[in-house]
């Protein structure tokens, strides 16, 4: 009789750092004997990697827990756990362990190691509850169970000491530590061996990379720009890219190494948060809006065909529809590819959600409203520009959508879309003529010889 092998389902909520996070925590479980269950439905067990960063987040893992507890009636050998930024939140994590009873493990994100004998715990009948309030040294070594083949996250840098006042992270994810060169080297050249050709460098703030860290025999610590040359050098790898920056850090060294290191993609995501001076000093942000608009200019000239995104938020307390104003106006004149835009959320815990003058939800909601109408007709004006244009592709694979079409990314990070002439694989480069281009997508037709490639 052939033995079913138990299997695993990681479910992820939040940023790419919960999504590397899983890779790890599939990794360790694939190397427990568990393969991956395609669904949540027949899984011997569960992890939900979550994230606190808006009360939205936190909302929907709760659902996604809850429903767990009718999973767990139909099958009551099934372990469902929880960990991620949520687990680092004492009232959360007490929430579930008093209103939750069928969840079996809360870990959090400085103990993700341990995973294997927290379940040896809870195999033998213990309800196990292990987070840790601060992290260790940055564990190397463990397993992973990569999503892709062709592409990768690796992390630079763990943690976050910005305390943008309205943040959580911080409080989650701990004191800011860097790998070693040598360590994020050594990872991007064995994923390259085994066939890797893009990565991405992980980091709550890329730029301050390296802080801390012992000196090179230069007596400084090695920086953002010198990894970016360091990581440009590793055979095979096509594609680099890195998320996110912070507009404070980044420095002209920076932009240089960025645009002289050939394999780094001309995309840069710089969180602006908002356009109003008076705002970004009570966000703690350490720019202002002229210094953020001369950083993205320096790109645009080092960088030319550069793309530029952006997160920008409404409804931070105090924010005046003067302040919101000038954050209409810096999308104007930055003229960003595309913005992440968000609903200011109160985090208990953080500086801003003790701030007075918290700002009204229909003010919030008519803010948001007006400032994607904005952020919609610049993105749309800016791809317009890309009408006729060749550019070198990435194959992601067929399209959610219609398998007749592929999809796969610019190396300013634009989704294109085009009917397949000719079979590709993930990974591949291909080059293809933008001829439609639309607000957050480009469709154009692959392109077999010839032709400029313009970036
Ligand atoms: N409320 C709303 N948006 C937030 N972000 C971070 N914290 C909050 C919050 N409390 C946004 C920021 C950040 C992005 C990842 O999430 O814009 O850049
Ligand atoms: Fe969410 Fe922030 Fe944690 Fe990422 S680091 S999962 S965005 S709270």
């Amino acid at each position: 009789m052939e033995v079913k092998r138990r299997s695993a389902r990681v479910v992820t909520f939040g940023c790419q750092m919960n999504e590397r996070d899983s890779e790890t925590i599939m990794g360790i479980l694939s190397s427990l004997g568990f393969e991956e269950s395609p669904s949540v439905d027949d899984a011997d067990i569960i992890i939900f990697v979550t994230c606190c960063v808006r009360e939205n987040a936190e909302n929907r893992a709760f659902g996604n827990l809850g429903e767990t507890k009718r999973l767990k009636e139909r099958n009551p050998h099934l372990v469902v756990g929880m960990c991620g930024c949520m687990a680092q939140r004492s009232d959360l994590r007490e929430k579930v362990q008093a209103r939750m009873p069928w969840v079996d493990l809360v870990f959090g994100t400085h103990n993700i190691h341990r995973l294997p004998e927290l379940l040896q715990r809870v195999f033998s009948g213990e309800r196990v509850i292990e987070v840790w309030d601060e992290p260790c040294e940055v564990v190397e070594g463990l397993p992973a169970m990569r999503a892709y083949s062709h592409k990768a996250f690796v992390n630079i840098t763990y943690g976050c000491d910005n305390f943008c006042t309205y943040c959580i992270v911080p409080y989650v994810r701990g004191r800011e530590r860097s790998r070693t060169m040598e360590d994020v080297v050594a990872e991007v050249g064995n994923l390259a061996k085994s066939g890797c050709v893009e990565v991405t460098l992980l980091g709550q703030n890329v730029n301050s990379y390296g802080r801390g860290l012992p000196p090179r025999p230069s007596g400084v610590s090695p920086d953002f720009a010198d990894l970016l040359y360091e990581v440009n050098s590793v055979e095979g790898i096509e594609r680099i890219r890195f998320t996110t920056s912070h507009p404070r850090d980044f420095t002209d060294k920076m932009v240089v190494a960025a645009g002289s290191c050939d394999k780094v993609c001309e995309h840069f995501h710089l969180p602006l948060q908002s356009g109003s001076d008076r705002v970004l000093d009570m966000m703690h942000r350490g720019y202002t809006a002229e210094k953020y608009l001369g950083l993205v200019h320096r790109i645009r000239d080092v960088i030319p065909g550069a793309s530029i995104t952006t997160d920008i938020m409404v409804g931070f307390p105090g924010e005046t529809e003067a302040d919101f104003q000038a954050t209409m106006d810096m999308v104007r004149q930055a003229r960003f590819d595309a913005a992440f835009t968000f609903i200011y959320s109160p985090r208990p815990g953080t500086v801003a959600a003790e701030m007075p003058n918290q700002v009204k939800d229909d003010v919030k909601h008519d803010r948001i409203y007006r400032l994607i109408d904005l952020v919609n007709s610049t993105a749309g004006e800016v791809n317009d520009e890309l009408r006729g244009a060749i550019r070198e592709v990435m194959v992601e694979g067929p399209s959610e959508r219609d398998t007749s079409v592929l999809s796969g990314r610019t190396r300013t990070n634009k989704m294109v879309h085009w009917t397949a002439s000719k079979e590709h694989k993930p990974g591949d480069l291909v080059r293809v003529r933008i001829l439609e281009p639309r607000t957050w997508t480009l469709y154009g037709e692959e392109v077999m010889s010839g032709g400029e490639l313009d970036v």
